[in-house]
């Protein structure tokens, strides 16, 4: 009995994995599947994965070609199932070629064709559009958010306001993003707003802000008068 054995993170299951599964399956008797765990996944740099461990392995085992279905969980456990259950052909798709040649020594290893233009981050990113960040103000605060936004899936900082233009353009130079000249432009380039600029303009920022229909993530103090707050809740409910 031939044994084959294949892994990915099925998220979001689409054609190009179906397809993939099927050629698989059809290279030997018996398939494997390994479905990746989504702490595995960040590990790895994958840090968006949409659909539960359990749904992915359910949508593997719905196609009908896995005999087994198992849990990729650590780095090196290729080459340790592959030992362990007597795999003759490892396969994966034409996207990886060249990576796991290194398990040459204990199997065949087949790349087979990657469909085209179908994949789960394409799906991803229709189903998730990205949120873009404009940023107000460029002092230390908004300095430390740059790098930790970068680390968060699904936004994007994208642009960056402050009266003195001198201080956005140097801001926008350093960390790849566009400087608005004015506060409408601005508006029309961000999804969310994040506010950093000194507190007595805050609520006035904030205001504005909402009255563009933008959400609004504003570092402390929100404001500096009580009626101030309750205004702003309103409006923002
Ligand atoms: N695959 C394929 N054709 C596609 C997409 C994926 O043959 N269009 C294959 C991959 O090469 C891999 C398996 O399906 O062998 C599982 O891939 P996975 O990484 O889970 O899917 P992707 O759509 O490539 O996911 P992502 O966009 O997150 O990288």
């Amino acid at each position: 009995m031939k044994k084959v054995i294949t892994y990915g993170s099925f998220d979001l299951f689409h054609e190009g994995h179906y397809n993939l599964l099927k050629r698989a399956k059809a290279l030997g008797d018996y398939l494997i599947v390994g479905v990746t765990t989504e702490q595995y996944d960040e590990s790895r740099g994958k840090l968006n994965i949409v659909d539960s461990l359990d749904k992915r392995i359910e949508n593997v085992r719905q196609t009908g070609f896995a005999d087994e279905v198992i849990v990729e969980d650590h780095p090196g456990q290729k080459t340790e199932d592959v030992q362990k259950y007597n795999i003759d052909i490892f396969t994966v798709g034409s996207d990886w070629i060249g990576t796991f040649d290194y398990l040459k020594d204990y199997c065949r290893v087949v790349y087979l064709d990657r469909t085209k233009n179908i994949s789960s981050t394409m799906l991803r990113a229709k189903e998730f559009p990205i949120q873009r960040i404009g940023i107000i103000g460029t002092g230390r605060i908004a300095e430390r958010f740059m790098p930790e936004a970068a680390l968060v899936s699904g936004v994007n900082a994208q642009c960056v306001y402050n009266p003195h233009m001198e201080s956005a353009r140097a801001f926008a130079r350093k960390w790849g993003i566009d400087a608005c000249e004015d506060l409408e432009a601005f508006y029309r380039a961000s999804d969310i707003v994040y506010i950093a600029s000194p507190h007595g303009t805050h609520y006035a920022y904030i205001k504005q802000a909402l009255e563009h229909e933008k959400h609004v993530l504003c570092e402390k103090p929100m404001c500096l008068k009580r009626e101030q707050a309750a205004e702003l809740s309103a409006c923002a409910k």
